[in-house]
């Protein structure tokens, strides 16, 4: 009796104290460098400051809402930018297996690494592809990895997605992610939306088609005047294409109710895809363009409307964010992200994915516009926590560049250049100048 009766009372000790053993749910709120103009001929990805391996190595990757893996960059790869780029040498968690994925132009080979988010999120064995191959193509759009946000609906795949392994390990307070591109200090929230980051109420819509899209009502130019396309259009959102894209863009252009009143109109004379507007006058030129999404109007900043001169644009035109797509088709890309604030809620279970819509938080938009439709299933899938505080990082991130020298050296026949820290130099052996020790000259960097 005395045995079961201990028996009974370690087992009902247990119950109550294993949730105490459980993860508490959280959510991090992470910096995002952002170009401060969309222009002709710099980059315009977003990177967001992540951590790989063990110790952690702080680094930034670029935001792929439409991609579903992470995916690093190796030093292994020849055209890659080395910039915050991760080394699996120092890391006493990375697995590689021989499977290749991806292309000549973005590939490389399957494997497992521990991810850190914020120094608060953690998961230890997060499927990844070590990137050691990037066309130079490629190469101009990120360094440092991808960070994929968007969980695919596929079974077999759906486990290998970062947010679904933190969500099933009972690690976020939601199954949502919110985005603010533009403005100062951009962040991207994991886990919560950050009420500090939005205007008012989010306008939640369904996600189309589990692949990124949502139903857009009007596209308009100027004076709010509707661009002539058959509404509602399904339109894909992405974080790594730079522009708005329409199917047809002549319409637009030669119609002055829609691009307005402009000194000059271009079209680039190639491909017949890039709509340039004269800025050579003494008044800096205007250009307004809005979408509309479930019954709200989300107008585009001027400031990434209209990029800077450049020598890509013709002489004394600037070009625009509005161009035409091939192939055809209608995608929101960076110029439209950086003038909302977006919260996507991820599918689990019986509940499918929605985006959510605001204005980012500072916005001189007002509005006292209402969304039209409410979205379905709210009260089931749209029941968010909000979060109290800012959870404080409990593991620890090494921000250095883990295996570079901390003395510097010149680089061999470049006196100009910056000099460098390097890698690995403790092993290599003294040279000798003519009997005297010298480090400091090292050939060829
Ligand atoms: C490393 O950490 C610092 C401080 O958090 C951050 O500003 C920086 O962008 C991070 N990433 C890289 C690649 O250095
Ligand atoms: C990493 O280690 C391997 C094997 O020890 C070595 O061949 C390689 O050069 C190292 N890579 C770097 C970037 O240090
Ligand atoms: C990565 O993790 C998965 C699932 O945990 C496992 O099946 C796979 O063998 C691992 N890959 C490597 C290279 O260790
Ligand atoms: C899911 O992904 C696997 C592996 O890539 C693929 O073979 C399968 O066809 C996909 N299933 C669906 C329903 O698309
Ligand atoms: C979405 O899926 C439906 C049904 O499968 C299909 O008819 C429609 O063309 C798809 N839309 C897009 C934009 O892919
Ligand atoms: C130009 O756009 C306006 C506003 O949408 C429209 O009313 C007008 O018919 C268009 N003009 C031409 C020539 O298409
Ligand atoms: C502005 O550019 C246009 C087109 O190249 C040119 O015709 C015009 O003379 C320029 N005006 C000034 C003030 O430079
Ligand atoms: C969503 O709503 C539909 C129709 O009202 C219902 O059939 C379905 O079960 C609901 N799904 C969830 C996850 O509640």
């Amino acid at each position: 009796m005395g045995t079961n009766l201990n028996m009974l009372i370690a087992w009902t000790a247990a119950i109550f104290l294993l949730p105490l053993c459980t993860v508490a749910k959280t959510w991090v709120s992470l910096p995002v460098h952002a170009p401060a103009r969309i222009e002709d001929d710099a980059p315009f990805g977003h990177q967001v400051d992540v951590a790989i391996g063990t110790p952690p190595q702080n680094s930034s990757f670029n935001i792929g809402i439409q991609d579903w893996l992470v995916a690093p960059l190796v030093p292994q790869c020849i055209f890659c930018p080395v910039d915050g780029m991760y080394d699996p040498n120092w890391s006493t968690s990375f697995k590689v297996s021989d499977k290749r994925k991806g292309s000549f132009d973005l590939g490389g080979l399957e494997g497992n690494e521990t991810f850190t988010l914020g120094g608060v999120l953690q998961d230890l064995n997060t499927p990844m592809i070590f990137i050691d191959q990037m066309g130079p193509e490629a190469a101009k759009r990120f360094s440092g990895g991808i960070l994929g946000l968007a969980p695919t609906k596929n079974e077999s795949l759906r486990g290998h997605n970062i947010l679904v392994r933190l969500d099933e390990q009972g690690q976020l307070l939601n199954p949502v992610w919110g985005l603010r591109l533009g403005g100062d200090n951009p962040r991207l929230t994991i886990g919560a939306l950050d009420p500090n980051e939005y205007e008012g109420e989010l306008n939640w819509v369904p996600e189309l088609n589990d692949t990124g899209m949502i139903k857009v009502d009007a596209y308009r130019g100027y004076q709010g005047n509707i661009l002539p396309f058959q509404y509602p259009v399904t339109a894909s959102l992405s974080s790594v294409s730079k522009n708005i894209y329409l199917p047809e863009i002549m319409t637009y252009l030669t119609n002055e109710s829609l691009i307005g009143p402009q000194e000059g109109v271009n079209l680039e004379p190639d491909h017949k895809q890039q709509i340039g507007i004269q800025c050579n006058g003494t008044q800096p030129p205007q250009l307004q363009f809005s979408v509309d999404i479930n019954g709200i109007n989300y107008p585009i900043n001027q400031h990434d409307l209209i990029r800077p001169p450049s020598i890509m644009a013709a002489k004394g035109f600037c070009n625009i964010g509005v161009y035409k797509a091939d192939p055809a088709g209608f995608e929101l890309g960076v110029v439209f992200l950086r003038s909302v604030y977006l919260a996507y809620r991820f599918p689990t279970g019986d509940c499918p994915g929605y985006y959510g819509f605001a204005f980012p938080k500072g916005s001189t938009t007002t509005s006292n516009q209402k969304p039209r439709d409410a979205p379905p299933n709210a009260s089931q899938c749209l029941s968010l926590v909000q979060p109290t505080s800012t959870p404080t990082p409990t593991i620890a991130v090494h921000e250095g560049k883990l295996g570079f020298s901390e003395e510097k050296f010149r680089v061999y026949g470049k006196a100009e250049d910056q000099w460098v820290a390097l890698r690995g130099v403790g092993d290599l052996p003294a040279l000798t100048v003519r009997g005297v020790e010298d480090k400091s000259v090292v050939n060829g960097g």
